[in-house]
């Protein structure tokens, strides 16, 4: 049997992981305004994968005859400045789940909830993932964006020429 603070923590995590579902949706919709597919594919992808996460908490929760308790989920943005300004959104917000993911797997071990702990060994590697994948996509966004700045230093330098 699931513990109280252990169920109540993990219907919180539930909305954390909808509400992750609901962000990258709305980024995927972001970039396919902006006629950017492959980003929105990538958005698509990564917002089933947060359902998916949201379903082992409300499936081990079940299984261990707790309660599921589902709340209102935020509305999440739907504009940003640029897309490196997305992703650096995304990877804070993923810092932010592996935070509460550790704050459950501090839990676990202080209720000795070894069924709990088995099961968020999962995340916890799901997490390094997680934040890998976003710190990548900046550091190449950040890549494509000083390539930009380098192109418009050499149209200044080239703005220069003097006639022969
Ligand atoms: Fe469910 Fe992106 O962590």
């Amino acid at each position: 049997m699931i513990g109280k603070a252990m169920q109540d923590l993990m219907n919180e995590q539930i909305n954390k992981e909808l509400f992750s579902s609901y962000l990258y949706l709305s980024m995927a919709a972001y970039f396919e305004d902006k006629s950017l597919p492959g980003f929105a594919h990538w958005m698509r992808t990564q917002e089933a994968e947060e359902r998916e996460h949201a379903m082992k908490f409300y499936d081990f929760i079940l299984e261990r005859g707790g309660k599921v308790m589902l709340k209102a989920i935020e509305a999440p943005k739907t504009d940003w400045k640029s897309s490196l300004e997305l992703f650096e959104e995304v990877a804070a917000h993923e810092a932010k789940v592996t935070a509460s993911i550790n704050s459950l797997y501090e839990l676990a071990l202080k209720e000795k909830d070894y069924p709990a702990q088995v099961m968020l060994q999962w995340f916890i590697t799901e997490q390094v993932e997680e934040e890998k994948n976003a710190a990548e996509i900046v550091a190449s966004l950040k890549l494509i964006e000083e390539r930009g700045t380098a192109v418009l230093m050499l149209d200044h330098r080239l703005a220069k020429r003097g006639g022969d």
